[in-house]
């Protein structure tokens, strides 16, 4: 049986974890959504390694990278040179889909200045160009992969997006010199066996079932793992995976959100610090009627609890005059 797993809070639950276990029962590792605003730490023995763009897969799974996902060529080329060093083979089991959207230096200057300009209103974006990416590529005027196959193609498409965009630098030579490393592994691959949706984010930040407009801008749930992968499943079953607390990163609704010095003790408990940014992340109690909600939206078959032990030694937990 297939598997999809996805968050069930705003994302950093705990899936990477929670994918490496389940990888040995699978095949493949899928990446169907996000891009490298994702954060998923995962040890390989004891190497810490937080993937971004690279499926949590380990020592002997097939890795696809699916056309849902948005694919900074500059990181996905980094993490494949560290865990190289690791797997050595990881290259010849990794597969990206060609129609993956890129992220260029233009989506993720544009997410900072539309960050600017929102002021008191932004979102808390990571920074990392995918609002922009997505909305180019709405407009039809973004990077596709397959169209760096083809440099005159290329470069009469990234002038399109620097005159739209107002952006006045090159970065046609980069995006090559980067995708020459990658080339040879950007086709669509011939799936066969168990295969792992490793979804990204959470429920909460999907963009049309989370709390919008403090939402990421790739679907987060678990029907889009087959329409961002390409890929068919007869049968699978869903994983959702939540904390024993709940933190956000970012701007936007945190009902169960605790303050001072409870919250303070939970995030240096817990690390919750942001693992692509570094951010200090909003810490909470665990809220039910959230998790009711979002597991509804999943139609989960698993929950998997992660991080119990930071409570451990709190005299109460879910005090609500914490945080009044
Ligand atoms: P973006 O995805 O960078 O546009 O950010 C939109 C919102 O989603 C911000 O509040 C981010 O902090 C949040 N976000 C995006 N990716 C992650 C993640 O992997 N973990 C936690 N929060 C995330
Ligand atoms: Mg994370």
């Amino acid at each position: 049986m297939d598997s999809i797993v996805v968050g069930l809070q705003w994302g950093d639950e705990g899936k990477g974890k929670i994918v490496q276990k389940l990888s040995r029962s699978h095949d493949w590792i899928v990446r169907f959504s996000g891009g490298p605003n994702a954060g998923h730490t995962v040890y390989h023995g004891d190497t810490k390694m937080v993937h971004h763009l690279l499926p949590s897969g380990t020592d002997k799974n097939f890795l696809f990278i699916g056309r849902g996902t948005l694919v900074d060529l500059e990181t996905l080329n980094s993490e494949i040179k560290e865990i190289s060093k690791i797997y050595k083979d990881i290259k010849e089991r990794l597969f990206i889909s060609p129609y993956c959207r890129v992220i260029t230096p233009i989506e993720r200057w544009q997410d900072g200045v539309i960050e600017k300009i929102k002021g008191k209103k932004s979102v808390g974006t990571t920074g990392r160009g995918i609002g922009p990416t997505v909305s180019n590529d709405a407009n039809r005027i973004g990077i596709r992969l397959f169209d760096l196959f083809d440099q005159n193609h290329l470069k009469e498409k990234i002038e399109l997006l620097t005159t739209i965009s107002n952006f006045n630098s090159s970065i046609a030579d980069e995006l090559l010199n980067q995708f020459e490393k990658i080339k040879d592994r950007v086709v669509e691959p011939k799936v066969e066996g168990q295969i792992l949706f490793e979804g990204t984010q959470g429920i909460m930040l999907d963009p049309m079932y989370g709390t919008y407009p403090y939402v990421t801008s790739t679907p987060t749930i678990p029907s889009f793992a087959l329409y961002g992968s390409g890929l068919k499943s007869q049968k699978y079953g869903i994983w959702g995976v939540f904390k024993a607390y709940t933190t956000r990163v970012g701007a936007g609704p945190f009902p169960s959100e605790i303050f001072g010095e409870t919250g303070e003790e939970i995030r240096k408990r817990g690390f919750e610090f942001g693992s692509t940014t570094g951010r200090p992340r909003r810490c909470g109690w665990i809220d039910l009627p959230q998790l009711k909600y979002a597991s509804e939206v999943s139609d989960v078959d698993h929950l998997v609890m992660t991080k119990a032990d930071v409570l451990n030694g709190l005299e109460k937990v879910g005090d609500r005059a914490l945080h009044r």
